[in-house]
């Protein structure tokens, strides 16, 4: 019974994401994650970091790959969908999950995902840009996941995407990264940025593409 109502619950998540998703381009859901996969999320997060496995993030695909602080300072590590620890699976199933749902609804043509944590340190951005890169059309839908315990307004960070609007111009719209919640859009549509926040900032990160992830774990 606690299963069904748990399966029920998702459904009507991802069904709130597909129907947002294609009238907006994009889509913002609260408690996509329970506080408690959050937590241990964090742990996980906190577990890699003291590994030292993150890594400075740069800006574009591999062969134009450039590293600039006052552009984006986050810090990442990619998940390894064979190697993940068991929150990291939860989540990835619950993507997968979507995933599918999504592509039964949209259209999309989805067939993989890659997902990384991220820490963006107090003070650091991520100025205005698109995910897709100008070389590999493949990111089809963005996703942040965040996992920020207690996050308040005034400690900033939010997520400003920029929607285009029928008459050329632009809205913004401004999403504060609190945990739990599920903010994703077009990856080849909608301009966004990362503004600075007081405390660090804590999310995964990823993409659904049109093919398979060519990510490779050395
Ligand atoms: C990104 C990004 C937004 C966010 O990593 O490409 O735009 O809210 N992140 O963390
Ligand atoms: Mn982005």
């Amino acid at each position: 019974m606690m299963e069904e109502l748990e399966d029920e619950r998702l459904l009507v998540k991802f069904e709130q994401i597909a129907d947002r998703l294609s009238e907006k381009g994009y889509a913002v859901v609260d408690n996509f994650l329970e506080p408690q996969e959050v937590h241990d999320l964090l742990d996980v997060l906190t577990h890699h970091r003291d590994q030292g496995t993150f890594k400075k993030a740069g800006i574009g695909a591999s062969d134009q790959f450039q590293v600039d602080k006052s552009v984006r300072g986050d810090y990442i590590r990619w998940i390894e969908p064979q190697n993940a620890l068991p929150p990291t699976q939860v989540f990835l199933d619950r993507m997968n999950e979507m995933m599918r749902y999504i592509n039964r609804t949209c259209f999309l043509g989805l067939k993989d995902y890659e997902f990384h944590f991220t820490e963006y340190p107090v003070g650091t951005v991520y100025k205005r840009h698109i995910d897709q890169f100008k070389t590999n059309d493949h990111r089809k839908l963005s996703f942040i996941c965040y996992l920020n315990e207690g996050w308040l307004p005034e400690h900033g960070g939010n997520l400003r995407l920029y929607l285009p609007q029928e008459d050329g111009g632009e809205e913004t719209v401004d999403i504060l990264p609190i945990a739990g919640r599920l903010a994703c859009f077009r990856a080849d549509m909608i301009p966004h940025e990362v503004l600075v926040a007081t405390r660090p900032r804590y999310s995964l990160t990823g993409w659904m593409l049109d093919q398979l992830s060519e990510l490779t774990f050395l």
